[in-house]
Order: structure tokens, then C-alpha cells, then sequence
């Protein structure tokens, strides 16, 4: 039986943050139009949805750099290559995706009147991280 490398392990973690950070926001607009009229539980079931969600993104953006490196992909060449170009538009989708569910989340206690607004941000944020994905699987077979 064949182990898994360092390489492969930090890859895994990467995969595992991914999915909680798009099959919460899956799951979250899911049951939002059922928990909203519950009164203040939706705010308290995404307040414990962020607490697990931003943690999986600092593990995915520090993941993500040990893949570079273990990808062999540096900064210096990201211009100059189809692969690294395909990784500047990921990162780019990366930062749109948490950019929108920052302020998705900023905008919590905004009052109804930003409910379409609110609605807007996370589906951007989850469409980014899902193109972004896409993206990453195109760098990892490349
Ligand atoms: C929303 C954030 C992110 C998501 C959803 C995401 C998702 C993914 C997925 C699904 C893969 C494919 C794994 C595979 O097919 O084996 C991947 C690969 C990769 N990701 Fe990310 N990623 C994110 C953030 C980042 C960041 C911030 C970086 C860099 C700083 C990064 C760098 C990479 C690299 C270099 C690969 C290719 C690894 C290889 O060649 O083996 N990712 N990502």
C-alpha cells in the first residue's frame, strides 16, 4: 500500500477547506428561506457557519501557497505561463470570493432592507469559489 506524501496530504486539507467552504454555503442558502422565519435563528446558525467557515479559508489560502510550491509554481512565472495565468484568474475569483462573503457577513445586522443584497453577495461568493475550484482541478492536472 502506497502512503500518502507530504504533498498529497497538504493537497487533502486543501480539498477538505473547500468543501466546508462551498457545501456550507450550499447548505446555509439552502435552509435559509425555511430558517429566516424563525426569528434570529438564521443569525445565530450563520455566526456558527462563519466560525468554522473562516477558519477554512486561512486553511485554504495557506494550503493553497504550499501547493504552489510543491507545484512549482512561483510568483515570478505566473504571467508567463498558461498554468499560471489559469492561477492568477483563480486567485483573483479567491479574493471576489471573500471579499463578497466578508461583506454578505458585515451586512447581517443591516436590517431586511438588504436581504436581496445580502442574497446577491453569497451567491457571488459561492459562484467564485465554485469557478475557483474548477480552476484549481484545471492547475492540478496540468
Ligand atoms: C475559495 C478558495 C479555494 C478553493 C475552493 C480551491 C479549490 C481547489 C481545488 C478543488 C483544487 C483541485 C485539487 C485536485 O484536483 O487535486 C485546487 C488546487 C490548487 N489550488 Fe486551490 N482553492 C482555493 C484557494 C486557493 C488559493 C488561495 C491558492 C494559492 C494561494 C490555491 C492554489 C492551488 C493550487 C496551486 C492547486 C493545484 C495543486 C496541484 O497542482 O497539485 N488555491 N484548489
Amino acid at each position: 500500500m502506497k502512503l500518502p506524501s507530504g504533498a498529497e496530504l497538504v493537497l487533502w486539507l486543501h480539498v477538505m477547506a473547500a468543501s466546508v467552504w462551498i457545501g456550507g454555503q450550499i447548505l446555509l442558502g439552502a435552509i435559509a428561506p425555511i430558517v429566516a422565519r424563525q426569528g434570529d435563528v438564521m443569525k445565530l446558525v450563520a455566526r456558527r457557519f462563519a466560525a468554522v467557515a473562516w477558519p477554512a479559508f486561512a486553511i485554504l489560502v495557506i494550503t493553497g501557497l504550499v501547493n504552489m510550491h510543491n507545484a512549482g509554481l512561483d510568483w515570478s512565472a505566473l504571467p508567463r505561463t498558461a498554468v499560471g495565468r489559469t492561477l492568477e484568474v483563480k486567485l483573483g475569483l479567491v479574493l471576489l470570493s471573500g471579499a463578497a462573503a466578508a461583506f454578505h457577513t458585515r451586512l447581517a445586522g443591516a436590517g431586511p432592507g438588504t436581504a436581496a443584497l445580502r442574497g446577491l453577495l453569497g451567491g457571488l461568493s459561492l459562484l467564485a469559489a465554485v469557478l475557483a475550484a474548477l480552476f484549481g482541478v484545471v492547475i492540478a492536472q496540468s
